[in-house]
């Protein structure tokens, strides 16, 4: 991978910072200053150091938190609490993997692995979610086909198809492949539903840990790592 990116995805800064400390001759591989930014390495072999400091590829870290309410998706926040107040690991730069609501529940990745992060949210990949949701107002039985063929939603957006499963009058469990803002709730308004409950119970297939209540999180296993990076690959 390029020099920079691999710097990047670790956090050593954003990718025109590191290109800059690249370019004034403060990174090192296997002992020799690189000026190149887009010199190639193997991070499984090559030594890197950047700033004196050697680059450790161990430090990446990864965790599954189930979101409580009232926690935002955000690295900071003026008001509210973050999610990352739930983590007790005071290394720098881990962030949410995406966004849940505020008032969302479940499955939330937190990790300081910028590449992963992309891939897991890239529209390309399709990542599906899970969801359980409640909500008021009356299902009817020809929703299910708009769930399928995709719900347009009250600006004109039409979702991408999504499987829904009716498992009470009032509650369900529904897949989506996009992570728009408030999109489940936006697609169950747009059939006049009203979403009361949301908790993500499955991410890229990885189930919600159910050891885990609400604010409860654990490190992910050497295998589930594995198993993200080498999602839909
Ligand atoms: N859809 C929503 O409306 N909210 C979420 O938090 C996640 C998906």
């Amino acid at each position: 991978m390029r020099l920079d990116k691999v710097l990047a995805h670790l956090n050593y800064g954003s990718r025109k910072e590191v290109k800059s400390y690249i370019r004034k001759g403060f990174v090192l591989v296997n002992g020799n200053v690189i000026t190149d930014d887009d010199y190639k390495v193997d991070e499984a072999s090559d030594e890197i150091v950047i700033l004196d400091q050697v680059v450790d590829y161990q430090s990446l870290l990864y965790f599954v938190l189930n979101k409580p309410k009232n926690a935002v998706c955000a690295t900071y926040d003026k008001t509210d609490p973050i999610v990352l107040d739930w983590i007790d690991c005071k290394q720098k730069g881990l962030f949410p993997v995406g966004r849940l609501d505020k008032d969302t529940t479940g499955f939330l990745l937190i990790t300081n692995d910028g590449k992963l992060a992309h891939e897991l949210l890239s529209p390309k990949h399709h990542v599906d979610k899970v969801y359980e949701v409640s909500f008021t107002g009356e299902f009817q039985s020809h929703y299910f086909e708009i769930f399928k063929r995709g719900v347009q939603l009250e600006d004109g957006y039409l979702c991408k198809p999504a499987y829904f499963e009716l498992l009470d009058p009032q509650r369900g469990r529904i897949t989506i492949h996009e992570g728009k803002f408030h999109q489940i709730k936006r697609m169950f308004q747009a059939l006049q539903l009203e979403v009361t409950e949301l908790k993500r119970i499955s991410f890229a297939g990885m189930p919600l840990p159910k050891e885990l209540k609400e604010g409860e999180y654990r490190a992910l296993t050497k295998e589930e790592i594995e198993y993200l990076r080498k999602w839909n690959k």
